[in-house]
């Protein structure tokens, strides 16, 4: 019963129950209040927290990222150039790839050399297609480039050693004329590329081996010995990370391994119903609605509890939590091939990114990256393609709205707010988070999720100087609003003239299921 309320705690949730029915249910006119404490400054919002993961699995990077160098469609040298310069426009800072469950059965050394000369290998994990290996380290690694981002790569500890981990690192990083280096020049790449993270595994509780905690973090151990990068560069090992609320699991890691990390990744995915029938992604009701956001919002939870096992061994908060997988899970578009983990994004997407972007300020200083699964065509995506056309999605409208927040401090903030309540669900209406941007510039997110009523927010901006006040709405006529290919700009952010300013508070009125971002100059 308490996991269907997980958007509050345990104490507004024994408070709630000894109110009358009414405290919940305030009319949209009454005002709820934010208070932004600028005076406050927190951590830093870090700008791997829009981090985007791209998996081989399905369309995410045949046809959605790559089309090779003799398509029809427009490209740079074989990347799609529409989804480079969606992906350049909203500032993708880090990208995680193979995988996945993909990662721990892939050998690098397959996806080197000639294209043509690559071995073709079976997808086991995403549908049994074939894997010509076409994308492999160098056209990575050159994409993440591209795009202006840093490479997060994943390592095979399930099916390969150790010593075939530390060669792909050399191959990637080693600016000597070792063989393994004149190889990387042999095949077109002259300097070493910037290589920033480095996964040891991919859910090693799982698809990456099965292993249990014990058994997880020795092998960490023993595989981030052999990461080594030359002198004066930093390469930073991430631990598989843990399955939703496994706390044995980051506990363990941290106990037995985390001297020998820098951070641990935790997965938790938002599905609407349970793995058998997840639910629709569009043509929802309003219960689902309800009960997505509510369940989205358990991330708050599971940052808390990982947080606490992390802080038993690393009070001083050296070693980051990396929500290395998270978004919606539904069931795949009908007609769809069910391994390809196709689903369509709505404005319900919309809501779960920015409810989560807002929980990552709220825990910024021990979540410090976050990886969105997945970046084009798979799961909750930013970018959906068909042939040679592309759709921005509401997901990447909120990635848009949110990209002033990349490196900008986090500003504390009370939220006082009345409650959503449909069928069992309940949540505040409001949710918000605040940056001082790096431009100087006090951006401030608010997400009504109340799909029915419009409310009123008072701001109260204490220690923010600024006199103006401007900024952009994402909402839709329906709670299922979306993109299509054959209308791409249904749901898209417009200029929002909602807000005034007056005597260090704001006063935002906000309609029915948007999101507003606010920049205080
Ligand atoms: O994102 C899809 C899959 O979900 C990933 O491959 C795996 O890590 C997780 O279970």
């Amino acid at each position: 019963m308490i996991k269907r309320f997980a958007g509050l705690t345990l104490a507004t949730l024994l408070l709630s129950a000894s109110l009358p029915a009414i405290a919940q249910e305030a009319p949209a006119t009454a005002p709820d209040t934010v208070t932004v404490h600028g005076d406050r400054p927190g951590p830093k919002y870090d700008k791997r927290l829009f981090g985007q993961f791209a998996e081989h699995l399905g369309k995410g990077i045949y046809s959605g990222i790559w089309v090779g160098t003799n398509s029809k469609i427009p490209n740079v040298q074989g990347y799609r150039s529409d989804v480079i310069a969606a992906l350049k426009a909203i500032k993708v800072p880090l990208i995680r790839w193979p995988g996945g469950c993909f990662a721990d059965e892939y050998h690098w050394r397959e996806g080197i050399g000639p294209r043509g000369k690559r071995p073709v290998k079976v997808n086991t994990n995403w549908g049994g297609v074939t894997e010509d290996n076409a994308f492999g380290t160098h056209e990575f690694m050159n994409y993440a480039e591209l795009v202006g981002a840093e490479s997060y790569v994943s390592g095979n500890v399930g099916t390969a050693s150790p010593q075939e981990m530390a060669e792909w690192v050399e191959y990637m990083t080693s600016p000597t004329a070792s063989t393994i280096a004149n190889q990387r020049r042999a095949n077109g790449r002259k300097e070493p590329w910037k290589l920033t993270m480095f996964g040891i595994g991919n859910e090693l509780w799982g698809c990456g081996g099965n292993m249990l905690p014990d058994y997880g973090a020795d092998v960490t151990r023993r595989y981030s010995t052999f990461l080594k990068v030359p002198e004066g560069q930093k390469l930073l090992k991430i631990a598989s990370g843990a399955n939703v609320d496994d706390y044995v699991w980051t506990e363990t890691m941290m106990r037995k391994a985390g001297d020998q990390i820098d951070g641990i990744g935790a997965h938790y995915y938002t599905i609407p119903y349970d793995w058998k029938k997840k639910g629709a992604a569009t043509g929802f009701d309003e219960d689902a609605w309800a009960r997505t956001l509510s369940k989205t919002l358990r991330m708050d939870a599971l940052i808390v509890g990982h947080s606490k096992m992390m802080d038993k061994y690393d009070p001083a908060k050296r070693v980051a939590l990396l929500i290395d997988e998270w978004g919606t899970w539904y069931d795949v578009e009908p007609g769809t091939n069910p391994g390809f983990l196709y689903q369509q994004n709505s404005l319900r997407d919309a809501m779960v990114a920015s409810l989560n972007l807002d929980i990552f300020a709220r825990h910024a200083d021990r979540v410090r990256g976050a990886n969105i699964a997945q970046m084009v065509n798979v799961l909750q995506a930013m970018l959906l393609t068909d042939g040679a056309r592309m759709v921005k999605t509401p997901t990447y409208w909120v990635f848009d709205l949110y990209k002033d927040y990349q490196d900008g401090t986090v500003l504390p903030i009370d939220v006082q707010s009345h409650y959503y309540n449909k069928n069992e669900w309940t949540m505040k209406a409001v949710s918000a988070s605040a940056v001082r941007g790096t431009d100087g510039a006090v951006h401030v997110g608010l997400t009504n999720v109340d799909p029915n009523k419009a409310t009123t927010v008072s701001v109260k901006l204490d220690g923010v100087t600024g006199a103006t006040v401007s900024g952009r709405i994402l909402t839709g006529t329906a709670i299922d609003a979306h993109n299509t290919f054959d209308a791409p700009e249904t749901v898209k952010p417009v200029a929002f003239t909602g807000a005034t300013l007056q005597g260090g508070v704001l006063t935002v009125a906000i309609p029915a299921k948007a999101i507003v971002m606010l920049d205080i100059k």
